[in-house]
């Protein structure tokens, strides 16, 4: 019997009681996620049935051939197949209901309005749904498509429940496991993975999966289903704001006869500050004496060269719009004793000159909130004056807190805390964590920093992204 034969006859089939101990896998579409996913599992000892509608990539892959250009992929599916370890079908529900686990990576396209398109997701859950429906034993569905938070648990799930008339956690288990592969070199990212990540909320799922990925990856990252559909997404927009921002340093290099490449090549050694976590956890505004100056330098030359930058153009109007969301925070709250803990533009300085924290009592002081502040930095009595005349000259608009801080200031954070009904959080330092951890639940906090590592349970604690 050819491999052709096999996989069109996958009940009659006596090849498939190999001995093989690993879990048999069911991958649902075969495009350039699924293609690979069945060599390299195949690979790694798992008897694998590849699923598509698409007859002529069954077909293909049937008979050990790569339906797509990716290098080596011919090789590792004419291994599988010789080794009777790789049949594909178009039969989803029999596929399905005749293996232990079932890797979906079918495409989702942008829909007319923008956003997912679920359909295939849609009808691929619900021949799933039939195909489990027809076992005896606990299966697994790892969603490996990219999709927008909540759609493994919200759109197919529910499908597949439908029509198995089984229950995720009881009957089956639902890992959501995004994918990282490159085109061009996605054999040896399988291989050698930048991460391995599993999204679950079932600990039999979640650990069936990560035996699977331990020949590969043994330090797997164990999540929630929508912190890891988030991931997925959140990569791939941070790739993409790489590519652009690279392009348009290049764009303000080339006029300016600087080589853009050494440029970035020094930059990219810089891993304590450029590329590190540093600077990229959801939090306050950026401010200060370099930050604000320098980006609208750098769009100011750019502009002097004729340039179009909206990506670095932008970054002052999303600054303002981080602002803006803090103080829309203190007004939902609608109490109007509003304390401050942290007043310079980060912890550890006295200096004053662009500090969200100020932009955001103006405002307030302007719409007649009471506002008090402490910062650890800044007494009463500390020398501000120079700040005082830059931030005039700067930023004159903010006249009206520049004018009133001295009479806004505390010298004891317990006094701002104790005085208010509203506390905002702009800097993290261990006094003012213990200051808030006492006063949780007595008191309305914002929390512009992340205090702490896991967000707090009180009523009348809020994060400003999380
Ligand atoms: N291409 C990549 O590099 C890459 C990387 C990471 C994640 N992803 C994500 O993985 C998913 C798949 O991407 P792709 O590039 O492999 O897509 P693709 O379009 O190449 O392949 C999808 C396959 O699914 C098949 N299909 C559709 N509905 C089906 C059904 N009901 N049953 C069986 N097969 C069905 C299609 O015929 C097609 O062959 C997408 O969500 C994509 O965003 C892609």
């Amino acid at each position: 019997m050819n491999a052709l034969n096999k996989a069109q006859d996958l009940d009659s089939s006596n090849a498939y009681n190999l001995a093989v101990t690993k879990p048999s896998i069911s991958v649902i579409g075969l495009g350039y996620v699924g293609a690979v996913s069945t060599a390299c599992l195949a690979n790694l000892g798992h008897r694998i049935i590849g699923v598509d509608i698409d007859t002529i990539k069954t077909k293909q892959i049937s008979k050990g051939e790569s339906p797509i250009h990716e290098q080596g992929l011919g090789e590792l599916l004419s291994k599988g197949v010789a080794e009777n370890l790789i049949t594909a079908t178009c039969d989803v529900a029999r596929a399905v209901s005749q293996t232990d686990i079932t890797f979906v990576s079918v495409g989702t396209p942008t829909s007319e309005d923008g956003g997912c398109d679920y359909k295939y997701i849609i009808s691929a859950a619900r021949a799933i749904g039939e195909g489990i429906a027809q076992k005896s034993s606990y299966h697994v569905v790892v969603m490996r498509c990219s999709i927008p938070p909540s759609t493994t648990l919200n759109v197919m799930v529910p499908e597949i429940e439908a029509a198995s008339g089984l229950k995720m956690g009881v009957d089956f288990g639902v890992c959501f496991n995004p994918e990282f592969l490159r085109e061009g070199t996605a054999i040896a990212d399988f291989k050698d993975p930048p991460k391995t990540v599993i999204g679950a909320n079932d600990e039999k799922a979640a650990k069936m999966l990560a035996d699977i990925y331990s020949p590969v990856d043994d330090n797997v990252i164990m999540t929630s289903i929508e912190v890891a559909e988030m991931v997925k997404y959140v990569d791939n927009v941070w790739h993409a704001t790489k590519v652009c921002f690279g392009n348009e340093v290049g764009r303000i290099c080339k006029p300016l006869n600087i080589d853009s490449h050494k440029v970035m090549d020094i930059f990219v050694q810089d891993t304590k500050l450029n590329l590190s976590p540093y600077y990229l956890k959801p939090g306050f505004a950026y401010g200060g004496s370099c930050l604000p100056k320098e980006v609208r330098a750098v769009v100011h030359l750019a502009k002097n060269l004729g340039l179009e930058t909206p990506l670095i153009s932008s970054l002052s109007k999303t600054n303002e719009q981080q602002i803006e969301s803090a103080i829309q925070l203190v007004r939902q709250t609608g109490k109007k004793k509003i304390g401050f803990l942290g007043l310079a533009f980060k912890a550890g300085t006295d200096d004053l000159r662009e500090s969200p924290a100020l932009e955001m009592m103006n405002t307030l002081i302007e719409e007649g909130y009471d506002v008090s502040a402490y910062d650890p930095a800044i007494k009463k009595d500390t020398r501000i004056d120079n700040q005082f005349s830059y931030m005039r000259h700067a930023c004159p608009h903010l006249e009206p807190v520049v004018n009133a801080l001295p009479n806004l200031l505390r010298n004891q954070g317990q006094q701002v805390s104790k005085e208010c009904d509203v506390i905002v959080v702009t800097q993290k330092t261990p006094e003012i964590q213990n200051l808030i951890a006492g006063r949780l639940g007595h008191v309305e906090v914002i929390d512009l920093v992340r205090l702490f590592k896991n967000q707090p349970n009180f009523k009348g604690y809020q994060g400003i992204g999380w």
